[in-house]
């Protein structure tokens, strides 16, 4: 049985999105089921061990399903205040986060991972979006929406798997839509004029909570479809998204497994310990 509790801080954590579910590979030592003022999180947070290559103890790394153990929430209902907010009471300073993702350019081809630098939030202000409100007044720059040590981090392992089945964009414009519905063509070729390299639905507001939370995030996107802008391919469906995530998810968590690899060691614990955040950081709550 595991164990219900874990004794110390836990630094560094992986969102699972769809097709990514667990981690296998990983010593499961706890599962943790946690309360927030904003609720339950999607799922209990599994903490595993990684033997880290170059540390002799064990580094425990917190694993949280989005969409639920079953799949049981759509991305317009994944609770992501309380995601975000049980990561950080245990500890964490540095989310990688995983998200299946549609292709607006053809050079971004189904199976492909790509790393993104910047968002357009096309959510419909329908989902909790913010901990600052009720009194606790607080605004955080998002101009670059993803921390950029872990983005340089998460690119050279991509880069370090390539060749070995892994094609890597380095960069591109995630557009965050609302769903649960996919695009008509219309939307997907404005997106496409608006220079957007990938489109998903769960990017927001967890990279958003992330960033007041003073979280390290960086999103990992596979891309699964071209979404329905192309005239060649097969319009996106669930089963075509399904079936990429299938295919290519030893792919996804190798990915993932030599991140954590990297963010285990010693030389950045600067980063995973939210010390580097706190030094660029010009957030500021206030209180009144
Ligand atoms: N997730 C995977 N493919 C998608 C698409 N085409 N649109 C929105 N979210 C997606």
């Amino acid at each position: 049985d595991l164990a219900t509790t874990y004794p110390d801080p836990v630094q560094i954590a992986v969102i699972g999105g769809t097709g990514l579910r667990e981690l296998p590979g990983f010593a499961q030592v706890a599962t943790l089921s946690v309360e927030t003022p904003w609720g339950n999180p999607s799922s209990p947070i599994t903490i595993l061990h990684h033997n880290s290559p170059s540390s002799g103890k064990p580094i425990p790394i917190a694993f949280l399903s989005r969409h639920g153990l079953y799949h049981e929430y759509a991305p317009h209902e994944v609770p992501s205040r309380a995601n975000i907010a049980a990561l950080r009471s245990i500890g964490v300073r540095a989310v990688i986060a995983f998200s299946a993702v549609g292709s607006l350019q053809e050079a971004i081809r189904p199976r492909d991972f790509l790393i993104p630098d910047q968002i357009i939030d096309r959510t419909k202000g329908v989902r909790p979006w913010t901990f600052f409100e009720g009194g606790m007044v607080g605004h955080v720059g998002f101009a670059d929406p993803f921390d950029t040590a872990l983005s340089s981090i998460v690119s050279k392992c991509g880069h370090s798997l390539e060749g070995d089945g892994v094609k890597l964009h380095d960069s591109g414009t995630l557009i965050c839509m609302e769903g649960p519905q996919f695009s008509t063509r219309a939307e997907s070729n404005l997106y496409r004029s608006w220079g957007g390299s990938v489109i998903n639905m769960s990017a927001l507001p967890e990279a958003k909570l992330a960033r007041e939370a003073e979280i390290a995030y960086q999103m990992i996107c596979m891309a699964t479809d071209y979404d329905c802008w192309h005239s060649a391919g097969e319009s996106v469906s669930v089963e075509l998204v399904m079936s990429h995530m299938r295919a290519n998810s030893d792919n996804a968590r190798r990915f993932v497994g030599t991140v954590l690899d990297e963010l285990s060691k010693e030389e950045h614990a600067h980063i995973v310990s939210g010390e580097s955040l706190r030094e660029q950081s010009k957030s500021a709550a206030m209180m009144t």
